[in-house]
């Protein structure tokens, strides 16, 4: 399910006034829109987890949190990517044509996304912390070998 775009606007974070004037339904530029959201929160959780496992970040507590949500941005990002949004939209993107012509290939690395992040929140949720942070490693490895070929340079 998608929600609107009227709904999203209603969220006060940069980047979404450039398309509040959009009408309220699916397309491109929504597709666009979230699957870049939901690649910033890999992001985001991604670097306050690492920053917890150095011990630059007071926000431990969060810890589960956040690995539950990669897992579920891993799966939502799957969704988000299959509307192949080549040469439409108005909204700057740096997904690659190349994603659409190698869909099998794209969505597999997407599947092992979601699997490695799975993986950290499960042990994570069976309070295994110290094999969660391990797991993250997996989870790591997965960003920079999918950004190289699908995603351009800024
Ligand atoms: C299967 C391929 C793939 C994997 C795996 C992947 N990414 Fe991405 N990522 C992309 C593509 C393609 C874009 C560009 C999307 C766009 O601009 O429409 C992107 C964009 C991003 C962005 C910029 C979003 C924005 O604001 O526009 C961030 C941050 C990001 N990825 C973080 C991560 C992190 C962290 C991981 C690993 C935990 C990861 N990605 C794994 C393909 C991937």
């Amino acid at each position: 399910m998608r929600f609107s775009l009227k709904s999203i606007a209603l969220v006060s974070i940069a980047g979404v006034a450039a398309v509040a004037a959009v009408p309220a339904q699916a397309g491109p530029d929504e597709d666009i829109l979230f699957r870049q959201l939901e690649m910033r929160t890999m992001g985001y959780s991604a670097s306050v987890i690492f920053a917890i496992t150095e011990g630059r970040s007071d926000q431990a507590q969060y810890f589960t949190a956040l690995a539950n949500q990669m897992a579920t941005a891993a799966v939502m990002l799957k969704d988000s990517f299959e509307p192949n949004t080549v040469g439409q939209g108005r909204l700057p993107t740096r997904a690659k044509p190349n994603i659409w012509d190698n869909w099998n290939d794209f969505s597999g690395k997407l599947d092992k996304l979601a699997a490695d992040t799975a993986r950290v929140a499960e042990l994570e949720n069976a309070g295994d912390r110290a094999g969660a942070v391990k797991a993250m490693e997996a989870v790591f490895s997965n960003c920079k070998t999918c950004h190289d070929t699908y995603r351009t340079e800024k």
